[in-house]
Order: structure tokens, then C-alpha cells, then sequence
């Protein structure tokens, strides 16, 4: 098979790639059964295998609690935490201090600048080209040409959890841009 000049390889290959696919599908598929309990043991809670969440981290690194979080931040409080694929994402205070259920991801739709709160402005103020977003993330200034995406917050068993946001956005009425 060495002298084969390359030019024969590629179907002889194909051929055998094949046959080895066919072998690993009939080989593999009476583990597969003992497999999957494996893994469910070792997907955390709250990451939520249905819709793909993951725990909020702190800028520590630490799982978001919501009970501290919410001693530590007042009404109207936005913090970035780390959220879905490691996007900074600002956890969102309501008014009657509880945690809103969307969290809003800070990566501006610009050129991608992580955006700050503004809390004095009641708006999130992009540094690298001024684009503006009101509190709950919707544009209201360009360059910006979409609202900054959304991320369900819940909460699973205290710990703050978020999730992709795939419905429509409230903000807008439109499909999310994002999902
Ligand atoms: Fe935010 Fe350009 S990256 S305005």
C-alpha cells in the first residue's frame, strides 16, 4: 500500500473510512446505552441540559448566588457577570429587588466593545464609538445597528442560571438577531 502513488490514495481511503465508520457504528452501539447515565452524573445542576444554560460566575470566578447578589446590589443595579460562552452579561435589578429574568449581554453590535452601565444616564454608553442602548439594552444611539442580546435569568436551586434566549425579543417584537 506504500507504493501506491498518491493519486490512488484518495478513493482507497475513502473506501476504508467508510468501511471503519460502519465498524465503529456497530461496535459502539451497545455502549452507548451505559454511556449516557455516566454523563448525566456529571453535568453539574442548573446547566441545564435541555436549553443549554450555564451557572453565572462573578468577577471572581464564582458561582452568582442569588440571595447574596441581591443583598449586594440595590434596585436598578446592573453587573456584569460571565454568562453564556463567556460573554460578559449584565445581571439586571428591578425596582422591587428581585433579579429580572433576562440579563443582557454587553458585547456591543458595533465592532464588539464591552459596553458600560451608565448608571448616572440610566443608559449602557459604549466607549469606542458612543453607540447607546437604553437600560433594558435596546439601541438608542448608532453606530450600534441591533440592541444588545438578551439571555434568560433564572434562578436553580440559588444560583442564578442563564439560558439562550431564542423567542422573540420583548424589546423589539422581533426574532432575536442572536439565536
Ligand atoms: Fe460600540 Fe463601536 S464598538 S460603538
Amino acid at each position: 500500500a506504500t507504493t501506491v502513488p498518491a493519486d490512488d490514495r484518495v478513493p482507497d481511503m475513502g473506501k476504508r473510512e467508510l468501511m471503519n465508520l460502519l465498524l465503529l457504528g456497530t461496535i459502539s452501539l451497545p455502549t452507548a446505552g451505559m454511556i449516557v447515565p455516566y454523563a448525566a452524573f456529571f453535568v453539574p445542576p442548573g446547566s441545564g441540559g435541555e436549553g443549554g444554560g450555564i451557572v453565572a460566575k462573578d468577577a471572581l470566578g464564582n458561582d452568582v448566588l442569588a440571595a447574596q447578589w441581591l443583598k449586594a446590589h440595590g434596585p436598578g443595579d446592573r453587573t456584569l457577570t460571565q454568562g453564556l460562552k463567556g460573554d460578559p452579561t449584565y445581571l439586571v435589578v428591578e425596582n422591587d429587588r428581585t433579579l429580572a429574568t433576562y440579563a443582557i449581554n454587553a458585547v456591543c453590535t458595533h465592532l464588539g466593545c464591552v459596553v458600560p452601565w451608565n448608571a448616572a444616564e440610566n443608559k449602557f454608553i459604549c466607549p469606542c464609538h458612543g453607540s447607546q442602548y437604553n437600560n433594558q439594552g435596546t439601541v438608542v444611539r448608532g453606530p450600534a445597528p441591533l440592541s444588545l442580546a438578551l439571555a434568560h435569568c433564572d434562578v436553580d436551586d440559588g444560583k442564578v442560571v442563564f439560558v439562550p434566549w431564542v423567542e422573540t425579543d420583548f424589546r423589539t417584537g422581533e426574532a432575536p438577531w442572536w439565536a
